[in-house]
């Protein structure tokens, strides 16, 4: 950011995850799969799944609201609305349309940014740098997906790994004394689309009555590849994060990486010096919840009092696209 820039800080964070609870043995019902192997290969548990006419927009709009409440800003202040989302409600407009009409922000510029699992600092990224020039005073960001809706629920190589949920953050200018967000990172490798993506649905291959049998509309991925670029990735992002930041890993307190897969975050944990006990993981109660992920788990860990404030946090994640983020915070 060049020093024309203000800081900008969080100001307030929210989640919001669907009541139903769908455990591993639910799943043991309807695909042959085992609570053994979603434990032993994922760490998930169980996941939770938005109950019939509740959509990416309305699990969007709790989150937003109880991160603005949190920040003490009012909908009708809000300048800038992101939703980050791969599972819109509508392929247009975009989710952030109907959650500027929920939340009444109606003086709010409101667009969805698609990056998958990153999608959520991609957005905290161009907020950063909007609030930050000064073109707006605030930025409601917001990772929001229902996964649910994109599943092929009965391909056990993918439907046991996801789930739905949202969380937002508040973004203002920081002001002396206040924490601000340090540093970012983020990377695209777009010749690795086709490992994991909802190849129908689009432009390039509606769902037509022939086709519909195939299901194309949800979710497929090469798990075993998509594994290895998640950890390399992981990593990577962290290392320049915390590099450009001026930091070194020892002064990462809390790491809240992307919830995908308990393997990927030990895998990334460890080539990074950072101990076990200061990485926020919540997979086991929600699956991979995409673009929400990282947002509930800052969420969680911040009304759980694992943040303090100047304590510096590294957000990392990584996702379809390929794509991967990361941000390096201070309270
Ligand atoms: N229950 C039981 N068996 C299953 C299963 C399930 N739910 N899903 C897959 N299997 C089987 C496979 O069919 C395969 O059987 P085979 O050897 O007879 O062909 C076997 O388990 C092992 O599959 P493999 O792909 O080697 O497992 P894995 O250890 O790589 O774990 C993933 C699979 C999907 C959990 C893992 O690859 C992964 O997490 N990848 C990254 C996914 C991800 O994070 N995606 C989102 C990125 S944001």
């Amino acid at each position: 950011m060049s020093n024309s820039h203000t800081s900008v800080r969080i100001a307030g964070t929210g989640s919001y995850l669907p009541e139903r609870i769908m455990t591993n043995a639910d799943l043991e019902a309807s695909v042959d799969t085992s609570d053994e192997w979603i434990r032993t290969r994922t760490g998930i548990r169980e996941r939770r799944i938005a109950a019939e006419g509740e959509f990416t927009s309305h699990l969007a709009t709790k989150a937003g609201l109880q991160a603005l409440e949190q920040s003490g800003i009012a909908p009708a202040e809000v300048e800038m609305i992101i939703v980050a989302t791969i599972t819109p409600d509508t392929l247009t407009p975009a989710t952030a349309c109907y959650v500027q009409q929920q939340i009444g922000a109606l003086n709010a510029v409101a667009f969805d940014v698609s990056a998958a699992c990153s999608g959520f600092l991609y957005a905290m990224e161009l907020a950063r740098h909007s609030v930050g020039a000064g073109a707006f005073k605030n930025a409601l960001i917001i990772g929001a997906e229902k996964l649910s809706a994109f599943v092929d629920w009965s391909d056990r190589n993918t439907c046991v790994l996801f789930g739905d949920g949202a969380g937002a953050a508040v973004l203002v200018p920081s002001t002396n004394g206040d924490g601000k967000i340090l540093s970012s990172h983020l990377g695209t490798d777009g010749a690795q689309a086709e490992l994991l993506n909802i190849p129908g649905g689009g432009s390039a291959c509606p769902v037509t009555l022939e086709n519909a049998p195939e299901k194309l509309a949800t979710l497929a991925m090469q798990g075993r590849e998509v594994f290895k670029h998640a950890v390399n990735a992981m990593k990577r992002a962290s290392l320049e994060a915390i590099e450009s930041a001026g930091l070194t890993s020892k002064d990462i307190k809390l790491l809240i990486p992307h919830q995908a897969n308990l393997r990927i975050i030990d895998a990334t944990v460890e080539r990074l010096d950072i101990s076990r006990d200061d990485v926020f993981i919540n997979l086991d109660k929600y699956g991979n919840t995409s673009a929400a992920a990282v947002a509930i788990a800052l969420d969680e860990a911040n009304r759980q009092g694992r943040i303090a404030k100047g304590d510096k946090i590294l957000l990392v994640a990584f996702g379809a696209g390929l794509t991967w983020a990361s941000a390096v915070i201070e309270w």
